[in-house]
């Protein structure tokens, strides 16, 4: 028989994606619905092993399904890393009644969580909220999208000053260790060129595109760079190889950051992070546990924690081929 779940918990956790705040509101209001107390958990792990609880009504969560960051805040927990913190964190869980977690957040917080299910047989489910859109078992992670529309919209900007002044621009952008986010911009903003991790184009062949381009009669030029890009040489260090290698060029940097993280959330992102959240606590109410929602050919799907955190979300590199017939 299964056991009747009377109280869920909710967390985000690692950093913080636009969408995530939807995440929250469809998790409290589905519970809501079925008549199911909610605990928000402020700060993460860290915030699971203080106690930091609060219960959330379905009024509690008004008004900020529009909103970036999350009102729950994010930590990167050390102490959660440690037998003895997690233990602190169960305790927690236990002494304030919760029957189970969802988990809003990247593979660094699915692998925390399962972790914690090893040890202590909780009942989880993960949603997936990152912009770098590296998680496999969905197609997209909440806050790739919006993350995408707030790269595009910076790439654009720094267009018109590219070609005011005939320069080239290196545009560094956020994803650790994935390509997502410069793949897909890239494309979208038309980029000459495009670094990622998952291929090494090579310096000698990224000096002939910048030659071609400008044999072309190009005004300006755009290379986006994602920051895990390997060809070893950081934004700033190509910027001077290429100065120093091809002095036709006025080399500028832009390293857009923490900006790719903020804003309001796309109505994409909102409605994935609706649907998500909605069957994250129905899964939880049909006895289900140690699994991620994730949307695969837009359908909701699920996949077993574990695969979440060990599987690879591959690109797709014909966005690459694609791209160097475009900068033509
Ligand atoms: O995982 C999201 C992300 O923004 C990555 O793209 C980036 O590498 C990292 O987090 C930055 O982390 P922090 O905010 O801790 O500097």
């Amino acid at each position: 028989m299964k056991t009747r779940i009377k109280k869920i918990a909710v967390l985000t956790s690692g950093g913080d994606a636009p969408g995530m705040n939807a995440a929250i509101r469809a998790v409290v209001r589905t519970c809501s619905y079925y008549h199911v107390e909610c605990i928000g958990i402020y700060r993460g792990y860290q915030g699971m092993i203080e106690g930091d609880f609060k219960t959330m009504s379905a009024r509690f969560v008004h008004h900020i399904i529009q909103k970036g960051g999350t009102i729950l805040k994010s930590a990167r927990s050390d102490e959660f890393r440690t037998k003895e913190g997690r233990k602190k964190a169960h305790k927690q869980l236990k002494d304030n009644n919760i029957d189970a977690l969802v988990l809003v957040g990247g593979d660094g917080t699915f692998t925390g969580g399962m972790i914690f299910n090893e040890e202590f047989n909780f009942p989880i489910i993960g949603i997936p909220g990152t912009i770098d859109n590296d998680i496999f078992g969905t197609n997209f992670t909440i806050g790739y999208d919006t993350a995408l529309n707030t790269v595009i919209d910076a790439i654009d900007k720094i267009r018109d000053t590219a070609s005011s002044h005939n320069r080239l621009f290196f545009v560094e952008v956020m994803g650790r260790d994935a390509g997502f986010i410069a793949l897909n911009t890239g494309v979208g903003a038309g980029a000459e060129e495009i670094l990622i991790p998952e291929e090494d184009m090579g310096l000698d062949r990224l000096l002939e595109s910048l030659k071609k381009s400008k044999r072309s009669g190009k005004s300006s030029s755009i290379v986006i760079v994602s920051e895990g890009d390997k060809t070893g040489k950081n934004v700033f260090e190509l910027a001077d190889y290429i100065e120093e290698n091809l002095p036709q060029y006025e080399v500028r940097v832009s390293v857009l950051g923490h900006m790719q993280r903020g804003g309001s959330p796309s109505c994409f992102d909102r409605v994935l992070a609706s649907r998500l959240g909605v069957k994250s606590v129905e899964l939880l109410l049909d006895g289900k546990k140690n699994i991620m929602v994730g949307l695969i050919d837009n359908k909701v799907a699920t996949t077993p924690l574990e695969k979440a955190v060990k599987g690879k979300h591959t690109i797709n590199k014909e966005l690459l081929r694609m791209s160097d017939i475009l900068s033509v």
